[in-house]
């Protein structure tokens, strides 16, 4: 349609101007040929009549004006003569019929050379034009006069309309004809193109191609084109909108009809401790809380998780609520309580020894034990009771957090069949061999798609995800889709990777940098003048803290020259402490770290300190910003969000990002020296490299960091999950109607 209006518009306007320029021409020319053709008649009347009435005016004197009147009324009978008129040699007029007009006069001198055209003129009367020509009449050698012959031209005029209405007519028709055969030639090749498209691209069964063999390479890499423009559109489409608290909420009300989000996942977003007495509350180093607090902030629903703290039972209600952030509450905490037994076996052991080294490549064994597992469901259970309890409606969002809840989405689907279950897996999804390891595969896969939607950090995970499920499940994949069919649900599997709060809360209240780095100095007995490397992280081994302390004795190995200069502040909140590997692993570091300080240290001086308590997270902004490079070294990592608030941070456009490549943030902030933490030499020139980088490079790289921040912070991630729920949701309406529709039974006649 557009197609034809952007043809049809053009046309319209060239054939109007055609006409506009032709028909005046045209015109004029029409009536030049009628007053040529009224010349060439005058003169054929003038010749034909001449003698007779030469001899009417000259032989009979006496009866002259009736006879000539009675001549003149003869020759009228034509009835495109309007009047005639004689006019003697004196030049007066003698003779006239009727009609004819006063402003005709007779010519100063009758023509006395015969072989002249007759004189003629158009002269404008108030009725309209006519043609005047002059015949000299003679006989025998002499000449009496002229006769006055007037034409009506009134034909002419009705002939000039006749013909501009045809003219235009004819240029209607033409651009009618042009227009109609454009038109349906661009249709028929555009629906031919587009079903051959169709037809090339077309899945046959089992994802096979109807297009012949030879062209099946380009028909794949045509079917990757498509998908990345579909990915690009949808990335067009949410850049155009800046996401915000503000738009979230919009969204919420606007596309899920204000229906409420349960957030429900392991960590609590405030953990209320007693500390001396008193009750603390302290914010979890985790990635996943970073993240979901600022959207549960915007969308003030319910968030159910473990009551970890010592104090967290003394701040609740009798339904175990308490609202937060403390101080200023947006949203509701729903806390479930864990027996040890329950917390052992289901955090500690089939999460954390089994699940979380399973999904990390870190060369650490994933340990399986039985019992661990029936703990798992049990408290798997017992959260998806908690969120079945929370929810006010028969068809809540539910946003389910992570690994330590993979059975939950079953469970809900099971008891809120209409709920829109959104899970997202933080951590990496690792190959089907690797995942195969795991004694209870098809069940956690079987607990997961109960979930309406499955998100990732990135692609691979979704494919290694979608590999698995073909290895260990029976259902129907369809890749181009990105949906799995299972159990007479479908789950959507999508790429979403999760982000921060940006701008942040926290770096408004945050200090000026040239303060922030006296402070931080400062406070680690460090002079001012210290270059200073950040690491924050939680201890554990997937972050490659054991890889970085290596790197800094390379560094000073390679570059005596920072010796005494840099020292690189590794903060490692404990963790999961229970866990033997863990436990082995902070020794393990503390030694490295000690000997690398006995290796270089003088006078003071300590390349690394390793800081092993938990910093709270104006204090890590505070970091951020007295750093002159953090380094981030994860061995293995769903997407990492250190590297992310460490940019957020520096609004000063200054400061190095040394970056694992794998990690799911080095896909998206490539400006970052990018490293491979087991290549020694690599990190310790990029650390090297960071810190001689002039500051105009350091600008341009953080200035192009934080544009993406910008454009894609966590909102725009939990606005994009929601969004695809809501689409979710209303096709099922929409198939739930027709369906009702169409197999209702119909009303019995009565
Ligand atoms: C990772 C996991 C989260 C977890 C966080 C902190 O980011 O993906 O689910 O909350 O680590 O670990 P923790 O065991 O302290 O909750």
């Amino acid at each position: 349609m557009r197609l034809t209006l952007r043809f049809l518009v053009p046309l319209v306007v060239i054939l109007g101007l055609f006409a506009y320029a032709v028909v005046p021409v045209v015109d004029r020319l029409m009536v030049q040929w009628f007053v040529k053709d009224l010349d060439l008649r005058a003169k054929l009347i003038g010749n034909t009549v001449d003698d007779s009435l030469f001899e009417v005016i000259d032989n009979d004197r006496t009866k002259t004006k009736k006879k000539v009147q009675q001549f003149f009324d003869r020759m009228m009978q034509d009835e495109r003569l309007f009047a005639l008129g004689f006019c003697n040699v004196d030049g007066k007029l003698t003779y006239q019929t009727d009609k004819f007009p006063e402003t005709v006069i007779c010519p100063p001198m009758p023509a006395t050379d015969e072989s002249l055209e007759p004189l003629s003129d158009v002269v404008e009367l108030p009725k309209g034009p006519v043609h005047v020509a002059y015949h000299m009449v003679q006989g025998s050698g002499r000449v009496l006069g002229d006769m006055i012959l007037v034409h009506d031209m009134s034909f002419v005029l009705n002939r000039s309309e006749e013909t501009k209405r045809t003219i235009m007519a004819f240029i209607a028709a033409v651009g009618a004809v042009i227009a109609f055969i454009t038109v349906v030639i661009a249709q028929l090749s555009w629906r031919g193109w587009v079903q051959g498209m169709r037809g090339l691209l077309h899945k046959g069964p089992r994802g096979s191609s109807s297009a012949p063999p030879e062209l099946q390479p380009v028909v794949r890499d045509l079917r990757n084109l498509l998908r990345d423009l579909e990915t690009d559109r949808r990335l067009r489409d949410d850049i155009q909108t800046a996401w915000t608290p503000r738009t979230l909420k919009e969204l919420l009300q606007k596309e899920l009809a204000g229906d409420e989000v349960i957030v429900v996942s392991n960590r609590e977003p405030y953990i209320h401790i007693k500390r001396d007495g008193k009750v603390t509350v302290k914010t979890p180093a985790s990635g996943l809380v970073t993240a979901l607090e600022p959207v549960m902030r915007a969308c003030s629903g319910t968030w159910v998780a473990h009551g970890s703290g010592d104090a967290d039972r003394d701040v609740v209600d009798s339904a175990d609520h308490v609202d937060v952030p403390p101080g200023h509450p947006q949203y509701r905490l729903r806390r479930v309580w864990l027996t040890k037994e329950e917390e052992d076996g289901y955090y500690y052991g089939f999460a954390n020894e089994g699940l979380w080294p399973l999904c990390h490549i870190a060369h650490v064994r994933p340990t399986f034990r039985s019992a661990d597992w029936e703990q798992y469901k049990r408290v798997n259970e017992k959260f998806a009771d908690a969120v079945v309890q929370e929810a006010k409606t028969e068809d809540p969002v539910i946003l389910v957090q992570d690994y330590l809840l993979a059975l939950v989405p079953r469970l809900l689907r099971e008891r809120l069949p209409k709920a829109s279950v959104i899970t997202f897996w933080h951590i990496p999804w690792p190959n089907p061999e690797a995942f195969g390891i795991c004694p209870w595969t098809e069940e956690i896969l079987h607990g997961l798609l109960g979930s309406s939607i499955m998100g990732f950090h990135t692609r691979s995970h979704c494919n290694n995800f979608i590999d698995t499920l073909e290895r260990f499940l029976e259902c129907r994949i369809d890749r181009e889709h990105w949906n799995v069919s299972y159990g007479g649900g479908i789950t959507g599997v999508q790429r979403y990777p999760i982000s921060i709060e940006y701008p942040g809360r926290l770096l408004r209240q945050a200090k000026p940098i040239a303060e922030a780095r006296k402070i931080v100095r400062a406070r680690y007995n460090l002079p001012p003048d210290r270059m200073l490397g950040v690491g924050v992280d939680r201890f554990d081994y997937t972050k490659g803290i054991l890889e970085k302390f290596r790197a800094v004795e390379r560094l000073l190995e390679m570059h005596p020259e920072w010796i005494g200069k840099f020292t690189l502040l590794q903060i490692a909140a404990p963790t999961r402490s229970k866990i033997e590997q863990y436990q082995r692993f902070r020794e393990e570091a503390a030694v490295l770290a000690n000997r690398i300080n006995r290796r270089y240290g003088r006078n003071g001086y300590e390349p690394i300190i390793l800081y092993t308590e938990h910093a709270e997270q104006q204090e890590v902004v505070d970091l951020y910003r007295a750093a002159d490079l953090c380094f981030v070294g994860s061995l293995h990592d769903g997407m990492n969000l250190v590297a992310k608030e460490f940019v957020a941070a520096r609004d000063d456009e200054q400061g190095v990002l040394v970056l694992s490549q794998f990690t799911g943030a080095a896909r998206e902030l490539p400006e970052a020296l990018i490293v491979n933490p087991y290549y020694t030499d690599q990190c310790a020139n990029a650390l090297h490299a960071a810190l001689s980088m002039p500051a105009t490079e350091q600008r341009d790289r953080m200035r192009n960091m934080r544009g993406i921040l910008h454009d894609f912070n966590v909102y725009r991630w939990a606005g994009r999950m929601l969004l695809d729920a809501a689409r979710m949701r209303q096709r099922a309406r929409v198939v739930h109607n027709v369906s009702r529709t169409l197999f209702s039974p119909l009303p019995k006649s009565t």
